[in-house]
């Protein structure tokens, strides 16, 4: 049946010039000599769309099949599952792969092709022609005809161009940015979670932001157009040497400064006599999802809150990190081997995944998940107590709150073997603030 979709589909293309599309299916010999002609290397569209391929060069989507924690989490599920994960993770990371059969097993060994390594290159978005949320992209052009959201596009000797408003949508991420898993249950979730906010009445799709544009040509000799950038920066680098790493950084740091608003209610004095209560609203103002979002369980966006007295003493903290550079829970080392106590104050945003009841590493096995993410247009709350004992030991408190980000936690680094890729990993402040409380009798 798999065998029989590609020439169905290639019929198709002979005898009709609408869109012909094939789903996605192991290759034959035949087949893979078509796919090698739809996915053209990113490299062949970079003479003609110079700033389109910059930027895509330097993004996520080009290091998806690059990156080590990809190769090494789908190991691990390959090995749980004894195999039977298949192309689950490949068809989605490098859609290219999988219809060459380049990874057979699943698994990649050694060099792929120039149509595959890019991960989700240029074509994987511009001749795919359905995007079921959560399954990857299911069905592609085989006539070579790039689709875009330009609706008079000049011809040019290399492709046909069509215009498609599903350019302009959130529907061209659906398919990826939703990650339901081999059981049907939905793990990753960011496109649900935008559409599900007021975003899209708003007619704020993912593109809006983003896809910045200015005014330039969208290829080269062509005509002034809104040209879209291609970087598409969330909060994720590359932990290896691969380009753009210190273009990255500053872009997601532009964008985490306006995503939270943050209200420090801190007394400027207050009692020693008595417990003092700190709370500290979190409000997500405009991550259009939640914030943190899609792979939650590597997330970690936490609350750094350091109490110190007139002359310097740390007096209270929560969301300090053990010498491996984890935070004080679950995780690390310094605490499951009783050398330091557990963060019982901490607050974090991320997610657990549950699989019959257990919490799980591998979060793409899991049948539940707890969301402990900041949904759009959401707060949440940070809250304190200093106890008396505390407070005893000064007459002027300074407290120092910081609201940090980071992509992965040190110790899945390490659980996945890649330990030494720890002192690469930014920590990104979305958020700081300082305030003096008097404490009087
Ligand atoms: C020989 C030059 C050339 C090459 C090579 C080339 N393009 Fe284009 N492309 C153009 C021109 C010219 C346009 C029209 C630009 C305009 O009208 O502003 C265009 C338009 C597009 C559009 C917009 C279509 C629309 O209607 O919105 C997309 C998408 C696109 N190209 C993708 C690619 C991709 C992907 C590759 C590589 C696989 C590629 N192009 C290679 C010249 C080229
Ligand atoms: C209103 C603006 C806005 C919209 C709309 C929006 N995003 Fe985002 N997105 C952000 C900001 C700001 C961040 C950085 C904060 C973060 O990582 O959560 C981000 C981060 C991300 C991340 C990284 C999340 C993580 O924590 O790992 C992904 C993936 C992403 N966006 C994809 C999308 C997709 C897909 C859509 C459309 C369904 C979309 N975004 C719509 C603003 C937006
Ligand atoms: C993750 C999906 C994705 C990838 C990968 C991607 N594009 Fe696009 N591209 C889009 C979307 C979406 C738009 C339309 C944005 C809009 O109009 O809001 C677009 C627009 C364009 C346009 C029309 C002009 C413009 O800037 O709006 C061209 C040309 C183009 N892309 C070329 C490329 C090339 C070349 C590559 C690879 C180097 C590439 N794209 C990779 C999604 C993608
Ligand atoms: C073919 C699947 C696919 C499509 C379609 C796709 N993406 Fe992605 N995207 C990915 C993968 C896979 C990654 C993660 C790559 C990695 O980090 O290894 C990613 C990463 C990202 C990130 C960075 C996340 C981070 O943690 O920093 C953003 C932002 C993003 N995509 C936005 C978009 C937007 C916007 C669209 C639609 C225009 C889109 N993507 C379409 C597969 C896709
Ligand atoms: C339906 C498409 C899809 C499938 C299937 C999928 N992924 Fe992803 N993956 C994504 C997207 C989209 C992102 C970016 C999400 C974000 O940044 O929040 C991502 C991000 C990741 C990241 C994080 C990269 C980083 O640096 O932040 C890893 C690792 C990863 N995936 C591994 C896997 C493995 C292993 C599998 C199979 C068990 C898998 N993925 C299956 C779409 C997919």
């Amino acid at each position: 049946m798999r065998i029989a979709a590609v020439p169905i589909a290639f019929a198709f293309l002979l005898l009709s010039c609408r869109e012909p599309s094939s789903p996605v299916s192991t290759p034959t010999v035949d087949s893979a000599a078509i796919w090698r002609q739809v996915f053209i290397p990113p490299e062949r569209c970079q003479p003609c769309h110079p700033d389109h391929y910059r930027e895509w060069s330097i993004s996520m989507h080009a290091y998806s099949v690059v990156d080590p924690m990809f190769h090494a989490m789908n190991e691990q599920g390959q090995q749980l599952t004894g195999g039977r994960l298949g192309q689950f993770c490949i068809a989605c990371h490098s859609p290219a792969a999988t219809l060459l059969g380049e990874a057979p097993t699943g698994i990649v060994r050694g060099e792929l092709s120039p149509h595959s390594r890019g991960g989700v290159t240029c074509v994987t978005c511009h001749v795919a022609t359905e995007q079921v949320p959560g399954h990857g992209i299911q069905r592609f052009r085989l006539d070579g005809v790039m689709s875009g959201s330009i609706i008079d596009p000049v011809p040019n000797d290399f492709h046909g161009s069509v215009y498609d408003p599903r350019f302009e949508q959130s529907d061209v991420c659906a398919g990826c940015h939703d990650v339901v898993n081999p059981r049907g249950f939905r793990v990753e979730q960011t496109f649900t979670e935008w559409k599900n906010s007021t975003y899209p009445v708003r007619n704020l799709t993912c593109q809006a932001c983003h896809m910045k544009w200015t005014y330039e040509p969208a290829a080269a000799g062509g005509p002034i157009r809104k040209r879209h950038s291609h970087i598409m920066e969330g909060i994720s680098v590359a932990l290896t040497d691969f380009p753009g790493r210190d273009t990255l950084i500053p872009l997601i740091q532009h964008a985490l400064n306006y995503a939270l608003n943050v209200q420090w209610n801190i007394p400027q004095t207050a009692p020693r006599s008595q417990p003092l209560p700190i709370s500290i609203m979190i409000f997500n103002q405009t991550v259009g999802h939640s914030i943190p979002s899609g792979t939650i369980f590597e997330r970690q966006l936490w609350v750094e809150f350091i109490a110190t007295n007139e002359r310097g003493d740390t007096l209270y903290a929560s969301g300090l990190l053990d010498p491996n550079g984890d935070l004080r829970t679950t995780g690390s080392e310094y605490v499951e081997r009783g050398l330091l106590p557990p963060d019982t104050a901490l607050v974090l945003f991320n997610g657990i995944a549950y699989r019959l009841g257990r919490p799980i590493d591998f979060f793409f096995d899991a049948d539940a998940v707890v969301n402990r993410t900041i949904p759009p247009h959401e707060a949440r709350y940070a809250r304190y107590v200093l106890p008396t004992s505390v407070l005893q030991n000064a007459s002027q408190l300074e407290v120092s709150v910081r609201i940090l980000f980071r992509q992965f936690p040190p110790f899945v680094l390490r659980r996945f073997g890649h330990g030494s890729l720890v002192e690469r990993l930014p920590i990104f402040t979305v958020e700081s603030y300082r305030q003096q409380i008097q404490l009087t009798p």
